[in-house]
């Protein structure tokens, strides 16, 4: 049996229809089940992953866990998986996480490193997917896209090479269901580096209008993030665009390597969200 939570999340949803389609015994998480239309197969099971309490028959007769790094997620969900008998986990952790720094750069790459710390001396099979910037970070944009041409965002020039959240869920489907992933951190992103200028323009040029990204202040932009993102992800997601200007995150190979495709490419995205712009 595989448990996935974050189910009903840009990633995990992805991996629960991936496996019921395979026909595996997949079990998904989720605080609100009921409200949620499942793939046929899937068994939905009620739970809060910071309330190990609540898991006892989320974690039952389970081997392996794709697991949705929730703020606060740590030792008690550790100790619970132990306890049930869960033998692999795979981590959606993030590329922000640094095997090199003593102290981790910020609270995303410092919550991801904590929970990474905990699996590694936990005794359980681990794989952790570090994917870089994901494409749906841009779905807010469609605000700005449903009344005008111009996107208003921070640094223009800020350069990321965005994953598109269907690789992502075939690693985690081939590190769930394949062999030679245990002990490896992958570094997941899309095959080209795009500023936000780039991914502005492609989206414009996939929806048959020139659609441009208007630089403003990172202080302005703070002002028109903070209703969807919280204040201190807000601020590290703004240090992480302006440290891309002078070092930008380089493309990684391993998306090919995991899952045995390349990386679909932004183009191919914007196409498969267009409605939504
Ligand atoms: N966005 C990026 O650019 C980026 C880059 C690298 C890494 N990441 C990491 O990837 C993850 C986001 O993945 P995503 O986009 O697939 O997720 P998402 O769309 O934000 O959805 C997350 C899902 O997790 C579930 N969840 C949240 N808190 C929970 C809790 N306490 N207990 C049980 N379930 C809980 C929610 O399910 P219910 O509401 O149904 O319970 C929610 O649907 C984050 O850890 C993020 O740091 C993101």
């Amino acid at each position: 049996m595989i448990l996935i939570t974050g189910a009903t999340g840009n990633v995990g949803r992805i991996v629960v229809e991936r496996l019921a389609a395979e026909g595996r015994e997949v079990r998904a998480l989720s605080r609100r089940p009921e409200q949620v239309q499942w793939p046929f197969g899937t068994r939905a099971v009620a739970g809060d992953l910071v309330d190990a309490a609540s898991l006892g028959p989320a974690l039952d007769g389970v081997e392996s866990v794709f697991l949705f790094a929730a703020p606060g997620l740590g030792a008690d969900f550790v100790g619970a998986a132990q306890a049930a008998g869960v033998r692999r986990v795979v981590l959606l952790s993030s590329g922000a996480v640094d095997d090199e720094a003593q102290v981790q750069d910020g609270p995303i790459a410092a919550r991801h490193h904590e929970i990474e710390q905990l699996l590694r001396a936990s005794g359980m099979r681990w794989t952790f997917l570090r994917p870089d910037t994901f494409a749906t970070n841009l779905l807010p944009w469609s605000y700005q896209t449903k009344n005008g041409d111009e996107i208003h965002g921070a640094y223009a020039k800020a350069a990321a090479p965005v994953i598109h959240e269907a690789d992502i869920a075939d690693a985690a489907v081939a590190a769930l269901t394949g062999e030679g992933h245990d002990a490896k951190a992958y570094r997941l992103t899309g095959p080209e580096l795009l500023t936000h200028a780039d991914q502005a323009r492609i989206l414009g040029e996939v929806l048959g209008r020139p659609i441009r990204y208007v630089e403003i202040p990172a202080e302005q932009a703070r002002a028109q993030m903070s209703g969807h993102v919280p204040a201190p992800i807000l601020d590290d997601i703004l240090k992480l665009w302006e440290q891309s200007l002078e070092r930008p995150h380089p493309v990684s190979a391993d998306v090919e390597a995991v899952t045995g495709h390349k990386a679909r490419d932004f183009r191919s995205w914007a196409r498969e969200h267009a409605e939504v712009f």
